[in-house]
């Protein structure tokens, strides 16, 4: 039986992101309020420049989510009916979500094991396929917060004039070389979620790109495809972020270096800890990559019975996600379009996510590492 959580051990993100800026962000939304201008108003202007200097971009363009940030992406280079779109199957949903609004079929690749990311052997291999023929775009996601091999996926989809995009919805402060996840390719949608590493207090996304060109068109097509007001120059649609949640996002921009860090503090600790556990498996860290650990996911051939304990014991477990999208009902036609996923596939049983956020403290890292202690005993 599940034992319910100790809120001090284990508080929930979204709302103690929230009380650790609370003055700010008061605020800040009384400034908002108070001005006037609520949609596309100097804050989500100034939030575009701040959000652009940090991923270290030429433009930041706000949206009302990171689905629409993915569409939207899509839209402006043209990728949309007849077009295949790369997508690996082990993510959120809402990535393949967004190909199918671009009207794109999405075409299911496999992730490597230890990171969980897109394999670039895999995609070499669909894009070289008869499978591969109609791929215009590949959606490198950065699952849990691990930058993909973009190296190599910029080389497999270079040498094949496919347009590389990022995901950057679980990404928010990753490292590559050196360079920030949302500045690794044509252009990246990030989210705003609430339980993201940057989240608004309700929806949100942008699009990072350092293309002059594909900026000025996202910003025509998420607000009807105007250039000037009232005038469409071409087909758009209504995906604004709004000035309060650029308010927020503003506020919490600020100290989002800290508060990676401290994710990286817990995930050290538990490393740390659960080193020597045998079946248990912590996240790998390619070299040359800064983890960002929106997620911190394990892996366990005994994943279901560690599951049980765990949340017997009262441990916050989650399971990101409980099945690849290949295996979900409402995309058993990409599927069928898809080749086989044997890693994915041997991965769905074996994750497991544990409690991780900047607000939690050693203490309840210790006290889960404890519990995986007692199991195994
Ligand atoms: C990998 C990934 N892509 C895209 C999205 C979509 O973001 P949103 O929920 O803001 O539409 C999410 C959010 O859950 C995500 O985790």
């Amino acid at each position: 039986m599940p034992s319910p959580s100790n809120p001090d051990l284990f508080p929930a993100f979204p709302l103690a992101d929230y009380l650790h800026h609370q003055k700010e962000i008061d605020a800040a939304l009384e400034r908002t309020l108070a001005r006037g201008h609520y949609i596309l108003g100097g804050e989500v202007a100034e939030f575009e420049r701040e959000f652009a200097a940090f991923v270290g971009t030429r433009h930041a363009v706000g949206a009302a989510n990171g689905t629409d940030a993915i569409e939207l992406i899509l839209r402006a280079l043209d990728v949309g009916a007849g077009c295949g779109v790369v997508v690996p199957s082990h993510t959120a949903v809402a990535s393949a979500s967004a190909v199918s609004r671009a009207g794109a079929q999405p075409v299911f690749a496999d992730v490597e094991a230890d990171t969980c990311t897109l394999c670039p052997r895999s995609l070499a291999a669909l894009l070289d396929s008869p499978r591969g023929k109609r791929v215009r775009a590949v959606l490198a996601v950065h699952l849990y917060g691990h930058p993909c091999d973009m190296d190599s996926l910029a080389r497999v989809c270079g040498e094949r004039g496919v347009v590389l995009i990022e995901d950057c919805a679980q990404a928010h402060g990753a490292t590559h070389k050196g360079r920030n996840a949302g500045a690794l390719a044509r252009a990246a949608a990030f989210s705003f979620y609430p339980t993201k590493n940057l989240g608004a207090i309700g929806d949100g996304g942008a699009v990072t790109t350092d293309d002059d060109a594909l900026a000025a068109r996202i910003r025509s097509i998420r607000e009807y495809g105007w250039v000037r007001r009232y005038i469409s120059d071409s087909v758009g649609v209504n995906s604004r972020l709004d000035e309060l949640q650029a308010a927020i996002l503003r506020v919490k921009l600020r100290d989002l270096p800290a508060r990676i860090g401290r994710r990286r503090e817990l995930a050290g600790l538990y490393a740390e800890l659960l080193a020597g556990c045998g079946f248990v498996t912590v996240p790998e860290v390619r070299d040359g990559c800064g983890h960002a650990y929106h997620l911190y996911v394990i892996q366990s051939p005994r994943r279901d019975a560690l599951m049980e304990h765990l949340k017997s014991r009262g441990v916050p477990v989650a399971l990101h996600y409980p099945a690849a999208i290949h295996q979900q009902p409402g995309y058993a036609g990409a599927a069928a379009d898809s080749p086989a996923l044997p890693v994915t596939d041997a991965l769905m049983p074996r994750i497991l996510t544990l409690p991780l956020h900047p607000y939690m403290t050693d203490e309840a890292v210790h006290h889960v590492c404890e519990q995986i202690r007692d199991f195994a005993g």
